[in-house]
């Protein structure tokens, strides 16, 4: 069966989509938010320092803040790292994020403006600053290739979302390099979550350090894979 992706969320670099439109704040709970365990995390203390490969429209951040604007933590500091190579313009941001005005939209203008003020012709790190009822999220976006934002990471990373377009479409995120990079850039006990569960990355993975473990998916997909820094 031929799905028909709408244009507006077709990435034209890899020809894959940015993220499935049904549901995919929910699916961003489950698959990104519980496979990393962020709730346990934030039980223990108050500062989360996630990482993410690649950033796209900002799919997963908005999700994010609407996870942590509904889960009644307060007076917590999130350090979100991102990646992304072929940044979208504001304009495109502010459309595809459009679908989620109904569920987010309160939290979709102030992300759009605040990135608006981001140079995406200039490489390396850009920084935005977002305030919400939980505290307050520190984006810190590379403007480049994954391996290079890695490497350039001073602090290890509580939690990476493996977000980077399907392996068959684009098996350079997913490249064993890149995924013993992120392992490095890892705390022990530290967790990952991704959609994928295929082979390679689950051989790159168990390489980098980290446990595999498959579990059901959201929304037609079977399964997904979540995992912890092993040592
Ligand atoms: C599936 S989309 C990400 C969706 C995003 N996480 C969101 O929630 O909206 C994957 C993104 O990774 C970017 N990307 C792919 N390969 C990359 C690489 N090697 N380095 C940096 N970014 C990359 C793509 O341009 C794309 O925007």
């Amino acid at each position: 069966m031929t799905v028909q992706v709408p244009p507006y969320l077709l990435n034209e670099h890899y020809d894959d989509r940015y993220f499935d439109v049904v549901d995919a704040l929910e699916e961003a709970k489950h698959v990104f938010f519980q496979g990393c365990g962020i709730l346990d995390i934030l039980s223990t203390r108050e500062t989360l320092r996630i990482g993410e490969t690649g950033f796209g429209p900002g799919r997963l951040l908005i999700s994010l803040l609407d996870f942590l604007e509904n889960c009644g933590i307060k007076d917590i500091s999130v350090t979100y790292n991102s990646v992304e190579l072929h940044p979208v313009t504001p304009e495109r941001m502010s459309s595809i994020l459009g679908v989620f005005r109904t569920e987010a939209g309160q939290l979709i203008d102030p992300l759009v403006e605040a990135y608006s003020r981001i140079e995406i012709e200039r490489p390396g790190w850009h920084q935005i600053r977002l305030a919400g009822p939980f505290g307050l999220l520190t984006l810190n976006l590379w403007i480049g290739e994954a391996l290079e934002m890695v490497h350039s990471l001073t602090a290890p990373c509580d939690a990476w979302f493996l977000d980077g377009h399907g392996p068959k479409k684009n098996p350079s995120i997913w490249r064993p390099e890149l995924l013993m990079a992120i392992g490095e850039k890892t705390k022990t006990g530290g967790t990952y979550a991704t959609f994928t569960v295929a082979g390679a990355v689950r051989r790159g993975l168990v390489a980098a350090g980290f446990s595999v473990e498959q579990r059901p998916g959201f929304g037609g997909k079977k399964s997904v894979l979540k995992g912890t820094k092993l040592y």
